[in-house]
C-alpha cells in the first residue's frame, strides 16, 4: 500500500507588515489509513483533525512560517502529539505567531521523511521566505511548494524576509531540476507542473515577481 495524498483547504487571514488579507490555503495530508504527517495546517484545526482521523500523526511540516501556514499547528500538534517541524530560518517569522513556542524539530535541505513507506526530500528554498522548504516526493511523482512557486510563477517576495533573485534561484536549481512531469501541489490555489512552470522563467525575470 502506498501513501496517498488529501487536501483540506482551510481559509482565515495572511498577516505581515501591519497587511491582512483574506486567504485560502492548502493544507496537504501524506500517507495511508495508518499513519500520516500534515503539510501546512493553516487557519482551522478542526477540518485538519477530521482529515488526519484516527491515524497517528507523525509530524506537522511547516513549508514556512507566515502565519497562514502555521496558525493552526500547534492546536493540531497538542490534539495529536505531534512535533512541529520547521526550518530554523524561519525563526523571525515563526515568533509573529507564536512568540512563546518554539517548534519542535529543524527541517533540513536534504533531510528525508519517510511516512507510509513513501520518502519526501526536504528542498530548502529560501526567497518567498527565508526558510522556506519544499518537499519532494518522487515516488508519488509529486512536489509541495508552499508559497515557493505557484500555478503562473514564483510566490510574492514583495514585503518583509522576501526576496525576489533568490526564489528565482530557488525555483531554477531545486525546483525545474525535477522531473517535468511532476505535479506541484502548491500552498494556495491550483496545482501545476514543474513542465507546465519551466518555460516562464525569463517572463519572470523580465516582469520582477
Ligand atoms: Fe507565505
Amino acid at each position: 500500500m502506498t501513501a496517498r495524498i488529501d487536501k483540506v483547504i482551510t481559509s482565515g487571514t495572511f498577516e505581515l507588515d501591519g497587511g491582512s488579507w483574506e486567504v485560502d490555503n492548502n493544507v496537504w495530508i501524506v500517507g495511508d489509513d495508518a499513519e500520516c504527517i500534515v503539510i501546512d495546517a493553516g487557519h482551522e484545526a478542526a477540518p485538519i483533525l477530521d482529515a488526519v482521523g484516527e491515524r497517528r500523526l507523525l509530524a506537522i511540516v511547516s513549508t514556512h512560517a507566515h502565519n497562514d501556514h502555521v496558525n493552526a499547528a500547534a492546536e493540531v500538534a497538542d490534539a495529536k502529539g505531534a512535533p512541529i517541524w520547521l526550518h530554523p530560518d524561519e525563526a523571525p517569522l515563526w515568533g509573529m505567531t507564536y512568540p512563546d513556542r518554539a517548534p519542535d524539530g529543524a527541517l533540513a535541505h536534504g533531510q528525508v521523511i519517510t511516512v507510509a513507506g513513501t520518502e519526501l526530500t526536504v528542498l530548502h528554498t529560501p526567497g518567498h521566505a527565508p526558510g522556506a522548504c519544499c518537499l519532494h516526493a518522487p515516488e508519488l511523482g509529486v512536489v509541495f511548494s508552499g508559497d515557493t512557486l505557484f500555478n503562473g510563477g514564483p510566490g510574492a517576495t514583495g514585503r518583509s524576509y522576501s526576496d525576489f533573485p533568490t526564489i528565482v534561484e530557488s525555483i531554477r536549481d531545486k525546483l525545474l531540476t525535477l522531473p517535468s512531469e511532476t505535479v506541484v501541489h502548491t500552498g494556495h490555489g491550483d496545482d501545476t507542473s514543474i513542465g507546465a512552470e519551466a518555460p516562464h522563467v525569463q517572463e519572470w525575470l523580465d516582469r520582477g515577481h
